[in-house]
């Protein structure tokens, strides 16, 4: 590996960047934003918000901007009222946009549909219509397990407009996260498919939900149906009075709808993330704050342009980016998207670059990691198209090297369109910290500055600012209006997860290290807790090593992220095996890999397992992973006098010798 293609390698060399990149005096007269912009919100922020928040089509004005005297559960807009998919879609008929594209959807195979707002219009409202013939109301709890199609938005939109709260559950997920997350949130309704296209074959979807559902005892599945649209076309089994068909119980609706205005606070969401611990939380957004912050920001950090622009979020759906920036954020701005359901390597390596040149793509959303996995391919696949509709890049879910934001801006971008790179979490809804495209002058790899109306600081241990050149924790310091409000049924833990660190400031937590240069712009170093970071995707060492214990064969499990050139982090794992099963072998290995996958998912299969004899641990037995990311590494071993027993990583380091450097890898 060398060391430039190491993305979290050169950090030291991150602060003495010289490079930047202004944008063009013609893309700055015509931006959404100007500097102007982070004075206004600077001389009264909550009014700044106000503004924002007028972007939309409220039923009721608020009475109030904000209350935080029950921090950290922070109101925003108070009194207001307003429907999330009223805003998203039907204002934008009503405006006489009714023909205006909303939705260019790519299948995998090469089937497109082309979804117009009024289209988009009756398909959510009958929808909404079904899932109030279904029972389904305000408050209830519906779990979505799609893939990238269209009735996934329209799905999402449906239970807005009626007040309901979906879950999106990721379509790689297993069966048992499906179990996991359908019984924390209690829900009653599971939209899924019979299985979904990638790499040109068809992977079930309703079999893996069936697989779940059959996991409550008894009669204690919450669940009353499953509603299944029709795509991949494999075998399926219904079962009688739960099961339906989208085709049967959606399509004969009507497709008028009364939508109903709902309390700015009403529950929009809940979307499971990982955390420090095995159990996932269940992150939960409402509906006024989060929609005007995600409008804003997909405004203000993309410059869209809505008349003109045509953009393209690659994100799944399942995900955090899916929500506020192909379904929210997006539509509140009527904004003319595409949505592609596969991978970008099939038919062949070109396809994200022939959908840029077929639909005249504007701004592209995507991930550090596809990037990296683009430069390994090579320019020939993108320059055999034409990219240069082009006039934004984004790019979001970890940090991003350099080296591939200079590809990016060169390669793909033409050396012309400017380069976002947007720090946010699941946590905080929408992007916080970002170049504004019209006014930054981006340096590679920087995140830069907090977003107007957002404040953001790097702090040491005891909550104090770092000055400019200095290291240490990012924290927000004020509340923010698409900020979480809970862990679905666990307010000590979202008071402990994020509060507690910084209680006597206020600050929110957000776990992740940061460095301001001496510009005093940040630089985002990735997580300092115990959450690693695959190809964008949150994954606790805790979830990993809780599925490879739950494997009879394995004693003990210590599992750490370690730095790959290409996913960022990769999962690498050191076992202890039990008795007989003791002596591992290629094909133990090759077992717990899918043992991982199946009760997690396939984006959490280690790439490396090690077996080893023993793990090193504290006095205290706390297994030190640090060391173990040295190993992984190929690093030499740091200091051990803390290890209970400091033979021990010279233990696990011989044997990998003997195993001529390499661990039984696959
Ligand atoms: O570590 C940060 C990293 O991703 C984490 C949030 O993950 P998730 O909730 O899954 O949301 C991903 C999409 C918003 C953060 O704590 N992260 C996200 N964006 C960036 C980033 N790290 C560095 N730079 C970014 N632009």
């Amino acid at each position: 590996m060398s060391e430039s293609s190491d993305p979290q390698s050169g950090l030291s060399n991150l602060l003495h960047e010289e490079r930047r990149f202004p944008p063009s005096e013609e893309f700055a007269a015509a931006a959404n934003y100007s500097e102007q912009a982070y004075e206004e919100a600077a001389a009264d922020r909550l009014a700044f918000w106000e503004t924002q928040a007028r972007r939309l089509d409220w039923e009721t004005e608020w009475s109030q901007v904000l209350d935080w005297s029950g921090a950290p559960f922070a109101k925003w807009f108070i009194g207001g009222r307003l429907n999330a998919a009223v805003n998203c879609v039907d204002r934008h008929v009503e405006a006489g946009r009714g023909e205006k594209v909303a939705l260019h959807f790519e299948g995998e195979p090469g089937d497109t549909r082309t979804i117009s707002y009024a289209e988009l219009q009756r398909l959510v409202c009958q929808a909404a219509n079904a899932l109030t013939e279904l029972g389904i109301g305000k408050g209830d709890r519906v779990a979505i397990y799609l893939p990238m199609l269209v009735e996934a938005v329209v799905s999402m939109l449906a239970c807005a407009r009626i007040g309901a709260i979906h879950s999106v559950i990721f379509g790689g997920f297993s069966a048992q996260a499906i179990y996991d997350r359908v019984l924390d949130a209690d829900a009653t309704l599971v939209i899924t498919a019979d299985g979904g296209y990638r790499r040109s074959s068809v992977f079930p979807l309703k079999p893996v939900v069936d697989e779940a559902l059959a996991k409550f005892e008894g009669d204690t599945s919450p669940v009353r149906h499953v509603l299944v649209v029709k795509r991949g076309g494999n075998d399926i089994e219904m079962t009688e009075g739960r099961d339906l068909w989208w085709d049967e119980a959606v399509a004969r609706q009507p497709e008028q709808h009364q939508p109903e205005f709902f309390d700015s606070e009403t529950p929009l969401y809940i979307l499971y993330t990982s955390g420090t611990t095995g159990k996932p939380k269940g992150i939960l957004h409402t509906t006024g704050g989060y929609l005007t912050q995600t409008a804003y920001t997909h405004h203000a950090a993309f410059d869209l342009h809505a008349d003109t622009d045509i953009y393209w979020c690659t994100a799944d759906i399942g995900w955090v980016t899916g929500h506020s920036y192909i379904v929210y954020g997006p539509l509140a701005n009527g904004a003319t998207q595409v949505i592609y359901e596969g991978t970008p390597d099939t038919p062949h390596k070109g396809r994200f670059w022939e959908l840029i040149e077929k639909y005249r793509v504007t701004i592209l959303y995507t991930a550090p990691t596809a990037i990296r996995t683009f430069m390994k391919w090579g320019e020939e696949f993108p320059s055999k198209f034409d990219l240069s509709s082009l006039r934004v890049l984004g790019s979001v879910g970890e940090p991003i090297n350099p080296e591939a934001w200079m590809w990016y801006r060169r390669v793909i971008g033409g050396d012309r369109a400017p380069v976002v790179d947007t720090w946010w979490q699941t946590e905080t809804g929408a992007i916080m910290i970002s170049p504004l495209p019209g006014v930054t002058a981006a340096k590679p790899g920087s995140a830069m500055r907090a977003l107007p109306g957002v404040e953001a600081d790097v702090v040491d241990d005891q909550g104090q600012p770092v000055p400019n050149g200095g290291g240490g924790l990012l924290v927000l310091t004020q509340p923010w209006p698409s900020m979480l409000r809970g862990i679905w049924g666990d307010d000590d833990r979202y008071r402990d997860t994020y509060w507690s660190r910084f209680a006597e400031q206020g600050y929110y937590f957000a776990g992740d290290g940061a460095k301001k240069d001496d510009d005093g712009d940040l630089w985002l170093l990735g997580r300092v807790d115990d959450v690693m970071n695959i190809s964008g995707h949150r994954i606790s060492t805790t979830e990993v090593e809780s599925a490879l214990v739950s494997h009879p064969s394995v004693a003990e499990a210590a599992v750490v992220g370690a730095t790959d050139p290409t996913t960022g982090q990769a999962i690498v794992a050191f076992v202890i095996l039990r008795g007989s099963a003791a002596d591992g072998g290629a094909e133990m290995v090759t077992e717990l890999r899918n043992h991982v996958a199946k009760e997690i998912g396939a984006i959490a299969k280690p790439r490396q397992i090690l077996v080893v004899a023993e793990l090193p641990k504290t006095r205290s037995g706390k297994i030190m992973r640090r060391l173990l990311r040295d190993v992984a590494e190929h690093r030499s071993i740091g200091d051990v006098t803390t290890l209970a027993d400091s033979t021990v990583m010279d233990l696990i380091s011989e044997g990998l010798a003997a195993k001529g450097g390499k661990a039984a890898e696959d």
